[in-house]
C-alpha cells in the first residue's frame, strides 16, 4: 500500500522505540510500498542522513523483523527529516510544500507522537494545509488532562479533521493476548459456557511495573496511576473480558455498554472501592513535586450492574516500582466445594504472552487429597510464533491505513471512563483517604490487600 506518514515528534521516544520499528516491519511485510513516504518532524538540526543513522539502531533493537537489516537502506529512502517548531504557525507552509513535493500517496496518516498539551495546536495548524484533506490523525493517551479538557480536545479535532478521521490509540488493544481473549471465549465451550456469575467468583486484572517514573516525572506527577493506566488500559481489558457477545463485530459498542453498567460510585463506600499508594522515594524523582500526593499504585474493586456479572468483583491493580513487571488477566472460577482450590485461567499479556490453566487433580498414588496443577502455553517462547506476531503499533498503523476503526477507542468510551474515574478520584479526595506509602519492590501498600480479599491469595 502507498502510505504517506507525517510524524510530529519524530525524534522522541515513542517514534524511535515503537513507530519506526513498526514501519520497518510493515515495509518488510510489503504492506508499505516503495512509493510510500515518511516525514519525521523534530526541532533538532539533522539532515535526512543523520536522522536515518540515528534511528537505524532503534529499528535493529526493537523491530521484530529488524535482526536482518539488509532492506534497511531501501526503507530509509522513504524517510525525510523535517525541522520545525510546531508551535510556530508560520512553519507549517514549508511542511505543506515538502509534503506536496515528496509524498504521492493513497493514504495519509498523521501521528501526534508529542506531549498532549500540543495536540490541539498541531491539529488546528495542520488542518489548514491542503495536504490535510482526507488525512487520518492518530494520537494516544492521555486524551486530555481532565474530562473537560478531553471534550475540548475532541471538539477541536473533530472540527479540524472530521470524526471519521480520528484514530485514538490504546495500544493495549493491539496486544496479542488482549486480542486472543475474545477468541478464547468465542471458540472454547469450556470457557464460553462458564463465562458468567454462576461459575466465576472474581476477575483480576494487573499491570505491574518494576520501573519508577524515570524521565517522565513531569507528566506522571500530573496524571498518576489511575489516569495513566486504569482509565484506559485496564478499563479496556476489563470491558473486553466482560462484554456479552465476543462473536459479534460490535466490540466497541459492547465495551461502552459494559462501562455504562459500572456500579455507581458511592462516596460513603469509597474505601471499599479504591486504595491508592505511592512508592517510597517517589518525591525525590526528577520533575516530581517534593510534596506530591500523586499515586503510583492503585487497586480497585469494581462491580457491574449487568445480568452476566451481578456480584462478581473486578479487581484491578497497577503500580510502579513493584516486584516484577507483568500485565495479566486472571479469571478465578468458583471452587467445586469448600475443600478444593478454584480453577484459575491466567492470560499473561506482557512481557511474555502466555496462558495458564490451574485446576485440580488427584494426588499421585495412594495419597489422599488433591493438588492444583497447571497447563501452560507460551506463545512468545516459540520463536516462529514470536517472529510472526505483529507488535501492537504495527497492527494499529496498518488498521488505520486500512480505515478499520474497530480496535481504536471511541470518544464515547473515553468520556465514559473519564467520568467514572473522575467520580472515584473526587470521592477518594473528599473522604480524606490517604495515599499510602509502600516500599519499593513490593506490590503496593498492605492496605490494598483488604480490598482484594478474599481473593488476594491468588494474586501473584
Ligand atoms: N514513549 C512511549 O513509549 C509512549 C507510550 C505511550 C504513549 N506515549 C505518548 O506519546 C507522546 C510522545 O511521547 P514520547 O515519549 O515520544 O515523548 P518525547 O520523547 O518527549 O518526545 C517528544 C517529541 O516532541 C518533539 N517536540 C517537542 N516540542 C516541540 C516543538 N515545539 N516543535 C517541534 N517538535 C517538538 C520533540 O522534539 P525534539 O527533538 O526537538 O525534543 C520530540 O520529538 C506523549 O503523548 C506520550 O504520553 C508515549
Amino acid at each position: 500500500m502507498n502510505i504517506h506518514m507525517t510524524i510530529f515528534g519524530g525524534t522522541g521516544d515513542l517514534c524511535s522505540r515503537k513507530l519506526m520499528p513498526a514501519l520497518y516491519n510493515l515495509y518488510i511485510r510489503e504492506e508499505l510500498s516503495d512509493s510510500s513516504s515518511i516525514i519525521a518532524i523534530g526541532r533538532r538540526d539533522y539532515t535526512d542522513e543523520q536522522y536515518i543513522d540515528l534511528i537505524k539502531p532503534w529499528v535493529h533493537q526493537f523491530a521484530r523483523l529488524g535482526r536482518d537489516l539488509s532492506k534497511f537502506d531501501s526503507f530509509a529512502k522513504l524517510i525525510h527529516y523535517y525541522r520545525m517548531d510546531f508551535t510556530d504557525p508560520s512553519s507549517y507552509k514549508d511542511l505543506e510544500a515538502l509534503e506536496q513535493h515528496c509524498c504521492v500517496s493513497s493514504v495519509h496518516l498523521v501521528y501526534l507522537a508529542v506531549a498532549p498539551q500540543y495536540f490541539r495546536t498541531i491539529a488546528e495548524n495542520y488542518a489548514k494545509l491542503s495536504t490535510a484533506t482526507d488525512s487520518r490523525i492518530l494520537l494516544e493517551k492521555p486524551f486530555g488532562e481532565t474530562l473537560e479538557d478531553a471534550r475540548l480536545l475532541n471538539t477541536s479535532l473533530e472540527q479540524s479533521f472530521g470524526s471519521d478521521h480520528i484514530f485514538r490509540i490504546d495500544h493495549y488493544l493491539g496486544k496479542e493476548m488482549v486480542r486472543s481473549m475474545l477468541d478464547i471465549r468465542r471458540t472454547n465451550p469450556i470457557f464460553a459456557n462458564a463465562w458468567n456469575k454462576d461459575f466465576i467468583q472474581a476477575v483480576e486484572i494487573s499491570a505491574m511495573e518494576e520501573v519508577g517514573v524515570e524521565t517522565r516525572g513531569g507528566y506522571y506527577d500530573q496524571a498518576g496511576a489511575v489516569k495513566d493506566m486504569v482509565q484506559n488500559h485496564l478499563m479496556q481489558i476489563m470491558t473486553i473480558l466482560a462484554l456479552d457477545q465476543p462473536d459479534q463485530p460490535s466490540i466497541r459498542e459492547q465495551q461502552i455498554e459494559i462501562m455504562h453498567s459500572l456500579r455507581k460510585v458511592d462516596p460513603k463506600e469509597i474505601q471499599n472501592q479504591m486504595v491508592l499508594g505511592q512508592y517510597e522515594g517517589y518525591r525525590n524523582e526528577q520533575k516530581v513535586d517534593p510534596k506530591s500526593t500523586t499515586e503510583t499504585f492503585a487497586a480497585l474493586r469494581l462491580y457491574l450492574d449487568h445480568p452476566r456479572w451481578q456480584g462478581v468483583p473486578f479487581l484491578l491493580r497497577t503500580g510502579k516500582k513493584c516486584k516484577e513487571r507483568f500485565s495479566e488477566a486472571a479469571i478465578l472460577f468458583k471452587p467445586a466445594n469448600e475443600h478444593t482450590a478454584p480453577d484459575v485461567l491466567r492470560i499473561r499479556i506482557q512481557p511474555t504472552e502466555e496462558i495458564h490453566l490451574e485446576f485440580n487433580v488427584k494426588n499421585p498414588g495412594d495419597q489422599a487429597g488433591l493438588q492444583s496443577v497447571q497447563l501452560s502455553f507460551c506463545q512468545s517462547c516459540n520463536d516462529i510464533f514470536h517472529q510472526n506476531t505483529p507488535e501492537a503499533y504495527e497492527r494499529m498503523l496498518l488498521a488505520c491505513a486500512n480505515n478499520d476503526s474497530s480496535w481504536f477507542t471511541s470518544f464515547e468510551a473515553i468520556e465514559t471512563s473519564w467520568s467514572y474515574i473522575q467520580q472515584l478520584k473526587d470521592a477518594y479526595r473528599s473522604s480524606n483517604l490517604p495515599v499510602y506509602p509502600y516500599p519499593q519492590n513490593e506490590n503496593g501498600p498492605r492496605e490494598a490487600d483488604r480490598l482484594l480479599e478474599p481473593f488476594s491469595s491468588h494474586w501473584l
